[in-house]
């Protein structure tokens, strides 16, 4: 699996935890926390080492990407402090989700960043990427 394969898996379990989220097999607190850290993972293992290494043939899809996922961990810190029974939860927590897929979206778009590292890196350079991607998010896992 090269870096963008990683990636595209991420995006696809982050998509799976959100409708979990919704049919409540897990309490929702603790569901709200595993979305919290897979989102978090992922953004930080983008931002150290796969933005960077995209940045000099797309700096402004990076930098808006960035700006996207500090979006997100705002939102995320929003529905920490809430009450997840609470009525400005849902609302809040759709909000969240629109905000990763649209993201996640873009990402994923013809001319988004994956297309961009598929076209400009080479497979060696993906495939050390991949294990840095897994390394860094291990690490922010592990820092949960
Ligand atoms: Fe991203
Ligand atoms: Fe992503």
């Amino acid at each position: 699996m090269d870096a963008v394969d990683v990636l595209q898996l991420d995006h696809r379990k982050i998509e799976k935890l959100f409708s979990e989220f919704q049919t409540a097999a897990t309490p929702r607190s603790a569901a709200l926390g595993i979305i919290r850290t897979a989102l978090l993972a992922h953004a930080q293992a983008e931002q150290q080492v796969f933005y960077p290494a995209l940045e000099q043939w797309a700096s402004d899809e990076v930098e808006h990407a960035i700006e996207e996922h500090q979006g997100v961990e705002e939102r995320l810190n929003e529905l920490r402090a809430m009450d997840i029974d609470g009525e400005e939860f849902s609302p809040k927590f759709f909000e969240l989700m629109d905000s990763v897929e649209n993201h996640i979206g873009e990402e994923e778009a013809p001319g988004g960043l994956l297309e961009v590292a598929r076209q400009r890196l080479s497979e060696e350079q993906l495939s050390d990427l991949a294990t840095e991607v897994q390394r860094i998010k291990t690490i922010s896992e592990q820092a949960a």
